[in-house]
């Protein structure tokens, strides 16, 4: 049986990716090291918090010391790295978190790693590192690495790092790259869990320029069976791409979400573009549905309908993770637009 080490295992895709282990037996123990920045929430991980296979660690993957005590102790088969700084707007706002933990903090694990003989190291990453894509294109796994932002930027340095430990060192080290996420727990700084709650609440939807950009949406749990999939069959120093296969401009998106609310389109209000904002994400995941059989089973539609759903029966949940520090972002991300 498989000891995993998940890090950001309190964040949106962290926590589902915890759920779905636990929930379908597929490890014996699961250590989850998170440092609970605003986006790590434990209420995500209540499902899974009396289980006797989990135990959850409050820390910093930047902390070499914890890091490297942690996984000389628990001897992880796998280890999933997940925490990072992930939001675009923030990362413009202050980059400096984003650089000491995307990239410090990827590489005190990967070093920790290397001293422990760590047998797997799956490195999460984002399509945002090939940068805008011009239609009708699709990035492959070799497409050039253009990051436009400070957040897209950390992300395709720490890719480069993971893989330069594969080469070097012959850790073996799998990179993912996906397209954006969505679905239940997502911190509502991101455009389809913002929307929703505003539009709950009957407030202005902020959509950034033309609203034109053309994003590719993935199912959160999608994303985290073709995690499983690159684990178990997906081969040591490669990347693998991993789409939704469903893109859609973000007006659409909105006016999709909007329909299904039965709230007005009028909400929408144009705002200030974001500062070097990429055009259209395009990803090809051919290479891991060939090697692994994987494939996104998510239909958008009904993914959007599920985490509407979930947003409505939640609004607990969304009113604790707006309180606080939420209030000062939002004022600081949006007052001058
Ligand atoms: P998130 O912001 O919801 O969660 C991040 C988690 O990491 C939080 O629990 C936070 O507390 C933790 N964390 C942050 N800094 C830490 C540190 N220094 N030490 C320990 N824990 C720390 O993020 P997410 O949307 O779940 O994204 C998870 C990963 O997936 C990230 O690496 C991101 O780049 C990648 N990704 C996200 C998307 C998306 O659409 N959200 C798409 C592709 C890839
Ligand atoms: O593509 C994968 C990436 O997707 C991940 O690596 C990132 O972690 C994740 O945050 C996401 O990045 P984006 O910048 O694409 O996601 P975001 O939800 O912030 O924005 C999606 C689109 O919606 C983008 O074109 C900007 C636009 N937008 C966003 C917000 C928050 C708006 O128009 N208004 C908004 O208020």
């Amino acid at each position: 049986m498989t000891k995993l080490l998940v890090t950001g295992g309190a964040g949106f895709i962290g926590s589902a990716f915890v759920r779905l282990v636990l929930g379908s037996g597929g490890a014996s123990q699961l250590v989850n090291l998170d440092k609970l920045t605003y986006a790590g929430n434990l209420e995500n991980l209540l499902p899974v918090d009396a289980d006797p296979r989990y135990r959850f660690v409050h820390g910093d993957i930047c902390d070499a010391k914890l890091v490297n005590n942690l996984v000389a102790d628990l001897k992880p088969d796998v280890i999933v790295h997940f925490a990072a700084e992930s939001h675009v707007d923030r990362s413009i706002l202050s980059p400096a978190p984003v650089f000491e933990t995307n990239l410090r903090g990827t590489f005190t694990l990967l070093e920790a790693a290397r001293l422990n003989n760590t047998p797997r190291f799956l490195h999460v990453s984002t399509d945002e590192v090939y940068g805008s894509i011009d239609a009708p294109h699709e990035a492959d796994e070799h497409y050039p690495l253009r990051a436009s932002s400070p957040y897209s930027a950390s992300k395709a340095g720490s890719d480069l790092l993971a893989l330069s430990y594969f080469v070097t060192y012959k850790l073996p080290v799998t990179v993912t790259r996906a397209s954006n996420n969505y679905g239940p727990y997502q911190f509502p700084e991101k455009l389809i869990p913002l929307m929703i709650s505003n539009a709950i609440a009957d407030q202005p939807l902020p959509i950034y320029g033309d609203g034109m950009q053309v994003r590719d949406w993935l199912y959160v749990d999608d994303h985290c069976r073709a995690i499983l999939a690159a684990i178990e069959h997906g081969r040591p120093g490669e990347v693998y791409n991993i789409g939704g296969s469903r893109s859609l401009a973000n007006v659409e998106v909105v006016k999709m979400m909007l329909a299904l609310l039965g709230k007005p389109e009028s909400l929408m209000v144009t705002v200030k573009d974001r500062p070097g904002h990429d055009r259209r994400y395009a990803l090809s995941s051919e290479k891991l549905m060939r090697e692994t059989g994987w494939k996104a089973e998510m239909p958008f539609e009904q993914g959007l309908r599920a985490t509407i759903d979930w947003y409505r029966a939640k609004s607990d949940w969304m009113a604790r993770v707006k309180s606080g520090e939420y209030q000062s972002y939002y004022e600081k991300n949006y007052a001058g637009r």
